[in-house]
């Protein structure tokens, strides 16, 4: 991670801007502030704390902050490098020179979770696979079924890269790869737009349960996702997820269910291949839908009511506000003058928490870097944090 140590012998002043990089302000709080800094029209925090030192200098370390660091390592650098320039800071410690203009080449293939909620159009049917590992299923049904565009999710880094090698050696060019948490991402689908969703051999998690792919909610997900025919597939060698699972389908009215024993396909996965030789049982559960569901509500509102910042650190709860699918964490609050303020706070699901920083100037407010992603548990997280910190 880029980084510099300076000792902080001068007064630095805010706002300065030097080319196309920005200090705008200094946000301060006990052993650490942020410099909201800009560099062309990327907008992000730098982080800096205090770092003891063995001769008693007062030393600081000043590199991204975590929640709104830039994808590139490279905009850091330019910016402390701007930083030590703009200020005359002598650093006692630097990484940053040996840090080429190293922009990772993008892949027409691997999409970001924003292209699923801006962009996302297609006239074709589309299957998703959830977990796809080595991609020998994905890949497969790639080849064999063009008209059909398959999403393909996983979080396992070197699985995407190994996959995105694969589709581009075999030429493939039906199929979209996305980082992301399968247990999140059906929300930001059409109702009724789907037409397979395959879950093969999901981590059983024996002792965590609640880390499953299949939950309640997952399942109700799919089944407002799926096309009227449309099938949820899940293929297991643990008979404890296939029971679980089959747990949450049989309250459900609205489908067909199907159990198969040791059912062969076309294509065997690396998994599959381990536990046949082991003579396990394989088990698979489809689920049909029978049902057309209403479109999804997703209309969003992160807008702040006005907001007084006095006595505004008295009223942020101290402990996280749990409810049934979403919480809210106050982390910390940062002065930038005596009219703004910085409120950082993390939010969401569960499952996937999102850390962000809300900008408070005269009385209104905004997130630092945009909205949050439109998710329900982001727009309830949303609601309470604006009813904890608007005028009374
Ligand atoms: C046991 S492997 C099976 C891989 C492949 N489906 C197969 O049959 O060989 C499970 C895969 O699911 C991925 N995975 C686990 N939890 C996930 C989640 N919440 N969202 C997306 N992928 C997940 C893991 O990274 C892993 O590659």
């Amino acid at each position: 991670m880029p980084h510099i140590v300076f000792e902080d012998k001068k007064e630095i002043q805010f706002p300065k801007k030097v080319d196309d990089i920005e200090f705008i302000f200094e946000a301060v709080s006990k052993h650490e502030s942020k410099i909201l800094t800009k560099v062309g029209e990327l907008e992000f925090l730098l982080s800096k704390k205090e770092k003891s030192s063995k001769d008693g200098r007062c030393l600081h370390i000043l590199k991204s902050d975590k929640a709104t660091r830039p994808s590139k390592a490279y905009v850091i650098k330019k910016a402390l490098t701007a930083f030590v320039d703009t200020y005359g800071v002598e650093p006692t410690f630097s990484n940053i020179n040996n840090l080429k203009d190293y922009t990772k080449q993008s892949n027409t293939y691997l999409k970001e979770i924003d292209y699923f909620t801006n962009d996302f159009n297609t006239t074709k049917e589309v299957w998703v696979e959830i977990g796809f590992g080595s991609g020998r299923h994905l890949l497969h049904q790639a080849k064999k079924n063009p008209d059909i565009l398959i999403i393909g999710l996983e979080i396992h880094t070197p699985s995407i890269e190994q996959v995105l090698r694969q589709i581009e050696l075999q030429e493939i060019e039906n199929v979209l790869i996305l980082n992301y948490d399968a247990r999140l991402f059906l929300e930001f689908l059409n109702s009724n737009s789907v037409g397979k969703i395959f879950v093969h051999f999901p981590v059983p998690w024996e002792k965590k349960p609640h880390r499953r792919v299949y939950s309640k909610e997952f399942v109700d997900e799919a089944l407002r996702v799926l096309a009227l025919n449309g099938t949820l597939e899940l293929r297991s060698d643990s008979k404890e997820y296939f029971d679980f699972s089959l747990g949450i389908l049989t309250d459900l009215t609205q489908c067909h269910i199907e159990i198969d024993i040791n059912k062969d396909l076309e294509i065997s996965s690396k998994y599959e291949d381990r536990w046949k030789k082991l003579g396990k049982n394989i088990y698979d559960l489809t689920l049909t839908n029978n049902i057309l569901s209403p479109s999804s509500q997703n209309e969003s509102s992160f807008e702040f009511d006005s907001i007084d910042i006095n006595g505004l650190q008295e009223k942020l709860p101290t402990k996280s506000l749990v409810k049934d699918d979403y919480f809210v964490h106050f982390e910390k609050l940062y002065t930038i003058t005596a009219n703004s303020v910085l409120v950082e706070v993390t939010f969401g699901s569960f499952n996937k928490p999102l850390s962000k920083f809300i900008l408070i100037e005269n009385s209104k407010a905004r997130y630092l870097q945009g909205n949050p992603l439109i998710t329900k548990a982001n727009t309830k997280a949303h609601k309470t944090i604006n009813e904890i910190l608007k005028n009374d």
